[in-house]
């Protein structure tokens, strides 16, 4: 008789962004005169940079030639992609990391789902609450956690982000094994300054831990003492995998780029206590299970790190923070704390009522769909987070529509 995964019971019913768009596509068919402004789930909306097009164009009419055609590229990407990742994105930046060290994939979703499985059944888990979802359900599906009792999984040390600690979570007091990171964050929008993140890599050489960095919203980073990467600290080639995507700084999230850098000087240890290289691991997982991107994305992606492209991303990301400076201004104006929405695309609002209830209204009365807090995690109650892809008219009509419902 064929068995299921268990674990998989222990979930909840669907992903956080499946049951709020079931909630929304309700509410549109009961209300077809309403139209809704979608301030929820990250996507973007803005079309993709002029110099990706012309890549893609052109890398397609290479597709079509014998001569230039391609078919299996390699699994881990192009070498001028990952050339050009290495050289723009870290070395510049003063980080030593290598081409044959970034591992292009096709979302930092898969890869900071996939990557768990590399590492043993039953590490000690420390990650962030709220949290984006998928750190911690990958893991329960992995068997990593007992059951949930009262919106937490037993087995999982969460690091609180609250008001009192400026949702910057404190080391742990107890020893972990793997421990989830992300800033900019992810509901929140905090940033970790370098001597908050140099304690984390302290901790992680302590407890031969590994720090999963999730940088996918860096290029939003306008403060010039927040650091982009966890690579900026020393020590962290060591300790730290850091995961980046093409979603939001190029609007990549319907083409599909991102890539993961896993140094060859990290190690994990097997039963009998020898280090093993976790970019051997790496590499074997990702050349056995997948086949790469595409041709033409990948040459897509690399167009960004032209000077044009560089300019053309910029006006990207300019343009989601002047839609983020604007929502967190009129929440505040309408008494709500908020942070975030400066370094990062997200507005944290502090509703200090039931996040979902607040969902609710804002859907009900002004058909503006946010996050509720409670979906990433317990101590995202009493908050809801908004987005700042939309357009700029959407983003100007919902803040009206808001304080409307409000008043
Ligand atoms: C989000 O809204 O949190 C993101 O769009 C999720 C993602 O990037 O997968």
């Amino acid at each position: 008789m064929i068995r299921i995964n268990e674990n998989y019971t222990k979930l909840k019913a669907s992903y956080l962004f499946s049951d709020i768009a079931k909630r929304v596509n309700a509410f549109v068919a009961a209300n077809p005169d309403k139209p809704v402004i979608r301030l929820g789930i990250g996507d973007v909306t803005e079309p993709l940079p002029q110099v990706c097009v012309d890549a893609l164009h052109a890398a397609t009419d290479e597709m079509a030639q014998r001569a230039s055609f391609k078919g299996y590229g390699p699994e881990q990407g192009y070498a001028f992609l990952r050339e050009a990742i290495a050289q723009h994105d870290f070395v510049a930046r003063g980080c030593a990391i290598e081409a044959d060290e970034v591992f292009v994939s096709d979302g930092s979703k898969c890869d900071c789902g996939n990557i768990q499985e590399i590492f043993s059944e039953d590490l000690r888990l420390a990650i962030p609450d709220p949290v984006y979802p998928v750190y911690v359900d990958t893991n329960v599906m992995a068997g990593r956690t007992g059951a949930n009792v009262d919106g937490r999984y037993a087995g999982i040390t969460y690091l609180d982000s609250t008001p009192a600690n400026g949702y910057v979570p404190a080391i742990p007091s107890v020893a972990t094994d793997l421990i989830y990171l992300c800033f900019p964050n992810n509901p929140t929008g905090a940033v970790a300054t370098k001597e908050q993140l140099a304690a984390w890599v302290a901790y992680a050489r302590e407890n031969k831990a590994i720090i999963l960095f999730d940088a996918a919203y860096e290029a939003f980073i306008r403060d010039p003492e927040v650091p982009h990467s966890i690579y900026e600290i020393e020590g962290a080639r060591e300790v730290a995998i850091e995961f980046r995507s093409f979603s939001k700084i190029a609007g990549f999230t319907g083409t599909r780029c991102a890539y993961t850098i896993v140094p060859k000087a990290l190690k994990a240890y097997d039963a009998a206590g020898n280090a093993q290289s976790v970019h051997a691991l790496w590499t074997r997982r990702h050349t056995t299970k997948f086949n790469g991107v595409a041709y033409p994305i990948q040459k897509a992606a690399a167009a960004i790190y032209t000077e044009t492209g560089k300019a053309q991303t910029k006006a990207l990301t300019d343009f989601y923070l002047g839609n983020a400076a604007l929502i967190r201004a009129a929440m505040q104006k309408l008494g709500f704390s908020c942070i975030g929405g400066d370094n990062a695309p997200y507005i944290w609002v502090n509703v200090g009522r039931d996040s979902w209830e607040f969902f609710d209204l804002l859907l009900n009365k002004a058909q503006v769909v946010c996050t509720p807090g409670a979906g990433f995690g317990k101590c995202g109650e009493g908050h809801v987070r908004i987005s700042a892809f939309n357009s700029r008219a959407n983003v100007e009509q919902a803040l009206e529509r808001i304080a409307a419902a409000l008043k």
